[in-house]
């Protein structure tokens, strides 16, 4: 029998580590996880941002951002940088981790992370209390570290983890379970 929980955000979701500059070219990041992939064609993903936030006036002034996918060992770097606003401290610094300026677009990507996606602003919507910045993907760089054969991204290389809203935890994705648009094929009669 379920339970209802009432409304409320209660999904896995994943965490995104969102690279800006602000006007002065000081790069800054923040941990974003409304956010995920929304479209194959043009490539695209989402964040979707409260105003509060310094990253939110960033993306509206450079018209880019990064997605940075940390592993499993940098949980608590990224954990910070959504602690902590950029505006009172250069969360980058503080953490030791490195910025680097996207050659494709105007915004910083963290070295350190083993997955980075370069996205320039294609579509903004207001939702409510956040507002949802549609990013084009206009390349994927990934450490050669988190590649497997035929150099495609071997995610249990990257070992990316997810946001649990409800117990507001990190939890470990784990073990491959099966190959997608295929272990299905046993119910097509
Ligand atoms: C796990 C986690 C997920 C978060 N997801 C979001 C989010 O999706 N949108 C948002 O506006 N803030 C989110 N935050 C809060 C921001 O990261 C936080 O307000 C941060 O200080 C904003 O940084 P900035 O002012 O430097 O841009 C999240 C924080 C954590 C710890």
């Amino acid at each position: 029998m379920k339970v209802s929980l009432g409304a409320q955000t209660l999904a896995p979701a994943p965490m995104y580590i969102v690279g800006t500059y602000d006007g002065d070219g000081r790069a800054n990041v923040m941990a974003a996880a409304w956010a995920g992939i929304c479209c194959s064609k043009p490539p695209c993903l989402t964040v979707s941002l409260r105003k509060a936030t310094c990253s939110y006036h960033n993306i509206l002034k450079r018209e880019a951002f990064t997605v940075n996918i940390p592993g499993e060992d940098q949980a608590a770097a990224a954990d910070y940088f959504g602690l902590i606003s950029g505006r009172d401290t250069d969360k980058l610094a503080d953490t030791g981790l490195t910025a680097v300026k996207s050659d494709l677009v105007d915004a910083p990507y963290i070295a350190e992370f083993p997955l980075v996606l370069e996205c320039s602003l294609f579509q903004v919507h207001e939702l409510g209390l956040h507002t949802m910045f549609v990013g084009e993907i206009k390349d994927v760089k990934a450490e050669e570290s988190v590649l497997g054969e035929g150099k495609t991204l071997d995610m249990g290389r990257a070992k990316p983890f997810f946001f649990s809203p409800g117990d507001r935890l990190y939890y470990r994705i784990g073990e491959k379970l099966g190959p997608a648009f295929s272990i299905g094929g046993k119910y097509r009669s």
